[in-house]
């Protein structure tokens, strides 16, 4: 796509990533994505705001062909698909001076091998005069990095905030149109990256709201013309209580454990608990990693395989224990042949999840009478404890 007009002086540039469907060799990206660079062109300087995948440099190379003089190239992150295209970048405008926040510095001379004469460290809350432009630089560390920052034009105020308030959205729509699909696509990417760093992501959002934002502008998916959408979005992630949700990943085997899920789940919902059940044999991770953003419980479902659990339910363990989530509840269940010890295995999986393990229910062979009365217990108990907690749907 050609470069596009955002306000006087303020332009969008980057490169849209319709067909790529996994990121870091591990994400899903069922909408693609889109690596989104920015040029601010002020009275007496230029500046250009993150780069793009060197997958796809060529396509930012042809956008500022026209760009004579580049004065500075800001790196609000040093993660290659916004910081790739730098080299190509510093080898066409010699002159230019790289700006990171002060641990960025480092790592982009790590990942890059940029010379350490070429970058400037910046300070939280420094701001770079482009003539009529001024521009804010916001330290905003791990969003997802512990080196990442924002910046934010004053005149204009725009808040270009890098992966910070993203989405992995191929789109050519400049700002959101539909709220929905971005909702779904954002929440995607916070579950898979952010998720793990609430805390201070909560204290990175009150931080830049101290700001007077007319439009955020991201480095992956379209620009928020209405904050407030993403922000509150955010808020609601970001906040302390789980909601009234249950979380189910499985795999069965021969149709035990699977059975087991499906009456947990129609036990759960009867006590209006809402429940996502995810055969971990077909699902897409990344719908995982989304319902995990507000659970109150998991529920692991596994058949026994060499008396531990199903590999498929190790990667799902470790990834739920590797994101964080504020889960406050936990249990087990499934099956097995002649002895197992799932139960154990899989509690030593999640020592980062501060949960309260409810009774595992283990069936041996096809579950029997007493097993689904056992079940019912379990949902019994799960209801209880959200009520007790004043979770909400
Ligand atoms: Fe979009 Fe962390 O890179």
């Amino acid at each position: 796509m050609k470069t596009r007009k955002i306000k006087e002086g303020v332009y969008w540039l980057g490169a849209v990533d319709w067909d790529r469907r996994l990121f870091d060799s591990l994400i899903p990206l069922p909408d693609g994505t889109s690596y989104n660079s920015y040029l601010i062109k002020g009275s007496e300087k230029t500046a250009l705001l993150d780069t793009v995948d060197p997958t796809m440099e060529d396509v930012l190379m042809f956008q500022l062909e026209g760009v004579e003089t580049l004065d500075y190239i800001v790196a609000h992150h040093a993660e290659q698909d916004h910081s790739g295209t730098i080299p190509k970048l510093l080898a066409k405008y010699p002159d230019a001076k790289l700006i990171t926040s002060p641990k960025g510095k480092g790592m982009i001379i790590d990942h890059l091998h940029i010379p350490e004469s070429k970058i400037m460290a910046v300070e939280d809350g420094a701001v770079l005069s482009l003539g009529n432009k001024n521009l804010e630089f916001i330290h905003t560390p791990w969003v997802h990095w512990p080196e990442t920052m924002s910046s934010y034009l004053q005149e204009d105020n725009i808040l270009f905030s890098c992966d910070f308030f993203g989405s992995h959205l191929a789109t050519t729509d400049l700002y959101v149109t539909d709220e929905a699909r971005v909702y779904e696509a954002a929440k995607r990417y916070f579950a898979e990256i952010m998720m793990p760093f609430r805390p201070i992501i909560k204290k990175n959002v009150a931080k830049v709201m101290s700001h007077k934002i007319e439009v955020i502008a991201p480095s992956h998916g379209p620009m928020y013309d209405k904050p407030n959408f993403i922000i509150n979005a955010y808020q609601d992630w970001i906040a302390d209580e789980p909601k009234n949700v249950v979380v189910i990943p499985y795999i069965s085997m021969h149709g035990s454990t699977k059975k087991m899920v499906e009456y947990l789940v129609s036990a759960l919902a009867e006590k209006r608990v809402t429940v996502y059940q995810f055969d971990l044999a077909v699902t897409d991770i990344g719908k995982l990693a989304i319902a995990l953003v507000d659970a109150a419980t998991i529920v692991i479902g596994t058949p026994t395989v060499h008396v531990g659990p199903h590999p498929n339910v190790v990667y799902a363990a470790y990834l739920a224990n590797a994101l964080r989530p504020k889960l406050k509840f936990a249990s087990i269940i499934g099956s097995y042949g002649w002895s197992t010890k799932v139960v154990d295995q899989i509690a030593g999986m999640i020592p980062n999840l501060k949960v309260e393990i409810l009774d595992p229910v283990l069936c041996k062979g096809f579950p029997a009478e007493t097993d689904f009365q056992a079940l019912d217990k379990l949902a019994v108990n799960i209801a209880n404890k959200h009520e007790q907690h004043h979770l909400k749907n």
